[in-house]
């Protein structure tokens, strides 16, 4: 199962201050240096993280694969087509939510999606859809020519009980298995931390996951030793 490192909260943290650092094309080299298999960032419409510069020097520099998360819309289409990632992956967007709340309904906007995902291949983009478990969305992806689906596993990460976990972790399995049958790939995201993997891993013919806040999070707490020895050093020399 490969991983992709989201890195959209080190550009949250940047834009509180509106400078310019922590810098989340740097952290998406080291994390790349680390091994890493590929870089994903969200360009959203209000752009509260990630910006269009981010992106552009993202696809300069990143080496493994760039998965640039994005809403149907046509300014954002436009920027993917211009900058050209191997992978887009479409989601829905609100403007109030804290992050993305759930699947696309490809059912219900199968024409405006069937159009985006034209116009992403004809730019040599890979498209996948960020859907629930559902054998019906399943379908609706396959049926307008997706390459991948990315199953949203937010259910799975936010249950709470282990009943809920192990049924929502069948849902996951079967729709891996049909999403296979079709000939698509299959990534998964959303929740996913350094508890819940070690069951999730455990899913087979999962191609990659997708992962940020979890290690985001981790990595500000585990490099907080190294960054005030540095700058103690700097104080008393
Ligand atoms: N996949 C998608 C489509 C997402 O929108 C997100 C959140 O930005 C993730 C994966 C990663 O989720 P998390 O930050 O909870 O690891």
């Amino acid at each position: 199962m490969r991983f992709s490192l989201n890195v959209d909260h080190i550009a949250t943290l940047r834009n509180t201050r509106g400078e310019d650092q922590p810098d989340p094309v740097t952290a998406a080299l080291i994390a790349e240096e680390a091994g890493v298999d590929g870089i994903v960032v969200h360009l959203r419409e209000d752009r509260r993280h990630i910006t269009e510069r981010d992106v552009r020097l993202l696809r300069e520099l990143v080496k493994t694969k760039l998965d640039l998360e994005m809403a149907a819309t046509e300014e954002i289409i436009k920027i993917a087509c211009d900058v050209g990632p191997e992978l887009s992956t479409l989601v829905p967007e609100k403007r109030q939510e804290l992050t993305t709340e759930g699947g696309l309904n490809v059912i219900d906007n199968i024409s405006l999606i069937k159009d985006t995902i034209k116009e992403l291949h004809d730019s040599d983009i890979e498209v996948s859809l960020f859907i629930e478990p559902e054998i019906n969305q399943i379908d609706a992806a396959a049926e307008i020519n997706s390459d991948f689906i990315e199953i949203h596993t937010g259910v799975f990460a936010n249950a709470v009980s282990e009943e809920e976990q192990f049924d929502e972790l069948e849902r996951i399995r079967t729709a891996v298995k049909h999403a296979k049958k079709l000939g698509m790939g299959v990534n998964a995201g959303h929740g996913l931390d350094y508890q819940n993997i070690k069951i999730f891993r455990e899913v087979p013919d999962i191609d990659e996951v997708s992962i940020g806040h979890a290690i985001i999070a981790r990595a500000v707490v585990v490099g907080i030793k190294e960054a005030v020895q540095e700058m103690m050093r700097l104080i008393r020399n």
